[in-house]
């Protein structure tokens, strides 16, 4: 019998039961769904609203159910509708009397929307540190490498000289602001609905305050009608996790990229990456292909969230039962993909070697050419087209600019002398970008000196 069954002349068909459960998804909920019965409780008994008794026996009976599905001793009903009735019909199974009090001043629409933000919170401390985690591992290799030249892409055309330590802290960049989004969206996730009721809040003198303080919420929501039925908290922290995606696949594209042939920069570990079962010479990059689809699946996830919501009228809707699965595989995802692609990228053979010969081809030091003579007084504009000419002569004569004779360069410009050589190095083009977010050896790592503090400040 459901615990709503009062009204009903007839039992539930068994299929519209099956079809209608959330319990096979939203059990992933019970430790939070007892957190909040027991600040819920203990309020009631605070009030005057229960007794003593029942409040003793309720937190009792709640910490051994947490206690027996902790230890698997206490399997989840399939039959149950979800979550929070079968946590509350087997807590009035053990407790007759006080078990049938828990709810008063509760629905289940204030609780399972307390129940969804009390899970959010968690996992964002969780996704928080597997964010941190992956940052390390980048400062950890990018200290090794600011001295690693390869050549920065604009258009996939190699366009300027950085290291590789440039490279890959512009994503722990990207993983700094992740983690901010998230502590910003936990502003607005970690709020108390409870007291919400059904819609309309009751007509028991609640303490909202107590519970949310109980829970070590930042506060409570203030129109019981929008307690209810908000989720742009989800739809937010879905797409902060379709954000970490969206820069774990441009990570993982390039990580592809590099393992090919055609550039060769790296080479994975062995035990991160995949043979084929026809070619033998096969070593590919699964990890970074995966993390790259799953990119997708989670993007996916976000978008349904919203599009659940953007027809729903006040207050609560059975659609909203909907937000579970999607927020779920979002969370699922970020955190199988985190640890493994991190781990991917510390353990990964770097090709110094072929960053630089990639470096040295495709003029990438055009700039610091036409740079060298705005110095000695021509107008950058001037500058600009004499060294584009010059670009076209080494093209036709298969030159580089290092390799350019000195007399070539005075038959277009009076300017140049022998240090342009010196001026054109690599070395120098980068030693000399020494301004703040640059790739200059001594700014990167005082950089990361500034990042690694960062993730190990909190
Ligand atoms: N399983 C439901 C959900 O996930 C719980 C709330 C149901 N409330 C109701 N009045 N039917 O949204």
């Amino acid at each position: 019998m459901a615990l709503w069954a009062g009204r009903f002349l007839k039992e539930i068909n068994k299929d519209v039961n099956a079809f209608n459960s959330s319990l096979s998804f939203d059990c992933r909920m019970y430790k939070q769904d007892i957190r909040g019965s027991l600040a819920h409780a203990k309020m009631l008994c605070k009030q005057g609203i229960i007794d003593q008794q029942a409040y003793e026996e309720i937190t009792k009976g709640l910490n051994d159910i947490l206690h027996e599905i902790e230890e698997g001793t206490l399997l989840f009903d399939p039959n149950a509708e979800d979550i929070h009735m079968f946590i509350e019909a087997e807590l009035t199974k053990r407790y007759p009397v006080s078990g049938k009090k828990l709810h008063t001043g509760r629905s289940r629409n204030d609780q399972v929307a307390l129940d969804l933000r009390l899970y959010v919170h968690d996992e964002i401390k969780e996704i928080d540190q597997l964010l941190k985690e992956m940052i390390k591992v980048l400062t950890d290799v990018a200290i090794q490498h600011t001295e690693t030249i390869m050549p920065g892409y604009t258009h996939l055309q190699r366009a300027q000289p950085v290291t590789f330590a440039h490279h890959l802290m512009a994503y722990a960049e990207m993983f700094l602001r992740d983690i901010d989004r998230l502590k910003d969206i936990d502003k607005r996730v970690y709020v108390s609905p409870l007291g919400s009721g059904a819609l309309a809040t009751t007509t028991y003198p609640l303490d909202r305050q107590f519970t949310a303080e109980e829970l070590g919420m930042y506060d409570i929501m203030y129109n019981s009608m929008d307690g209810v039925s908000d989720r742009d908290y989800a739809i937010e922290f879905a797409n902060a996790l379709a954000l970490i995606m969206m820069h774990l696949s441009r990570f993982s594209e390039e990580v592809i990229l590099w393992c090919s042939w055609e550039f060769k920069f790296i080479d994975l570990d062995d035990a991160y990456a995949t043979g084929s079962s026809i070619m033998p010479q096969k070593k590919n990059p699964d990890i970074a292909e995966l993390v790259r689809g799953k990119s997708a699946r989670v993007i996916g996830d976000a978008t349904t969230l919203l599009t659940m919501m953007k027809g729903l009228p006040l207050a609560y809707n059975k659609d909203m039962q909907e937000d579970k699965e999607n927020l779920f595989d979002a969370i699922d995802q970020v955190k199988l993909c985190l640890p493994v692609f991190k781990d991917m990228i510390k353990t990964m053979t770097v090709h110094k070697e072929k960053m630089r010969e990639a470096a040295a081809r495709g003029f990438i030091n055009a700039t610091d050419c036409a740079d060298y003579l705005t110095k000695k007084g021509a107008a950058f504009r001037d500058a600009y087209k004499v060294t584009g000419q010059l670009v076209a002569y080494c093209i036709d004569h298969q030159l580089t600019l290092e390799t350019l004779p000195l007399d070539v360069y005075k038959q277009y410009s009076e300017k140049f002398d022998e240090d342009v050589y010196q001026a054109i190095a690599l070395e120098t083009c980068l030693k000399n970008r020494q301004v703040i977010g640059g790739p200059s050896p001594a700014v990167e790592k005082k950089n990361i000196e500034r990042v690694k503090a960062k993730v190990s400040a909190d």
